[in-house]
């Protein structure tokens, strides 16, 4: 690890993301990014840094064989996301560190979904971290803002000088706005990943839930893998109805306390529906590639009296058909 852990702050993950690619990555190289991730991503590597000559492969980076297939010579960055948007795939960070390292590539891990408190990919060999602080770092749904983490000394000067050419850094009111929120993050955390574990017990034995994607129960594929690099499953779950999509309309039309929103990691607990909202920009083969179904329902779990959000979600369920 270098000697000092450099960070700087962003007016948004976007640019965040940006930043650090446009920082690391030059023209003929090539990147190879999770494919289940924050649906704008895909345009931004896609289209924006493809049209500076930057090729882009999404692969389904928990399983490493696929990783070390996409690499090609030009391979310079990989790109995961852990647990992943939406479909909550876990990626093993060492091993994708390992991997990279060998190819003389960096990893960079979008660390969102947990925040420091629950997983610090640095500690498992990543070189880059970004976070959007919109959500769980500041916690209170009222800022947009996005951090990049570097281990080097030498990539933190590159992002100073890529963040002071681009602009695009956080003001000072929302740079408080932050810092307030930070002041709670462990407590919020804390209560955070208990809400998640009851509602997604809740979910898992409801009869009208077919699968529960989260990090925090057995039957998630890479549920070791999440166990071994990280101190708790989060607040985010994500479920698919057995009656489908149209099932999943009449659930997030029928809570109250629930929020129909995107974003997360606030205090209050927002649902959504990823392949009409979040993800409805990536591009339809992308997103069955990625196991993003036209059914698949995502909460994220907030900080309320968990019986309450049960109590929201059962009387939902009661009215799917
Ligand atoms: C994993 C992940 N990264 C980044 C973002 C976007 O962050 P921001 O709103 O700060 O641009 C999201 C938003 O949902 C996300 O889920």
């Amino acid at each position: 690890m270098g000697a000092q852990i450099q960070r700087g702050a962003l007016e948004d993950l976007n640019h965040a993301l940006h930043l650090a690619f446009a920082s690391v990555v030059r023209t003929g190289e090539h990147v190879i990014c999770s494919e289940s991730v924050y649906g704008p991503v895909v345009g931004l590597l896609r289209e924006q840094m493809g049209n500076f000559g930057i090729d882009v492969s999404f692969v389904d980076t928990p399983d490493s064989a696929a990783i070390k297939k996409a690499l090609t010579p030009k391979t310079t960055l990989i790109h995961i996301e852990t647990p992943a948007n939406p479909t909550m795939a876990v990626t093993d960070i060492s091993e994708a560190a390992a991997i990279a390292h060998g190819h003389g590539a960096r990893l960079s891990v979008d660390n969102t979904f947990m925040s420091p408190i629950l997983q610090r990919p640095l500690e498992h060999g990543a070189d880059i971290v970004i976070h959007s602080m919109t959500k769980f770092l500041n916690g209170h749904a009222d800022v947009v803002a996005g951090m990049v983490v570097a281990k080097d000394e030498k990539d933190y000067r590159l992002f100073r000088k890529m963040s002071n050419a681009f602009g695009g850094t956080i003001d000072p009111f929302n740079s408080f706005l932050v810092a307030r929120g930070i002041k709670t993050l462990a407590l919020r955390m804390e209560r955070h990943v208990a809400n998640g574990m009851k509602v997604a017990k809740f979910l898992e034995g409801h009869p009208k839930v077919s699968k529960v994607m989260y990090p925090g129960l057995e039957s998630h594929p890479q549920y070791e893998t999440h166990r071994k690099q990280s101190d708790g499953p989060g607040g985010l779950i994500s479920f698919e109805l057995k009656g489908g999509v149209d099932a999943g309309k009449v659930l997030m039309n029928s809570v109250h306390m629930c929020a129909l929103a995107v974003s997360l990691g606030g205090v209050e607990t927002l649902i959504q529906h990823p392949a009409s909202m979040t993800h409805a920009s990536m591009d339809p083969a992308l997103r069955k590639q990625a196991g993003i179904t036209d059914g698949l329902v995502r909460i994220s779990v907030g900080i309320e009296d968990a019986q309450e959000i049960i109590a929201d979600l059962e009387q939902g369920l009661a009215k799917v058909k």
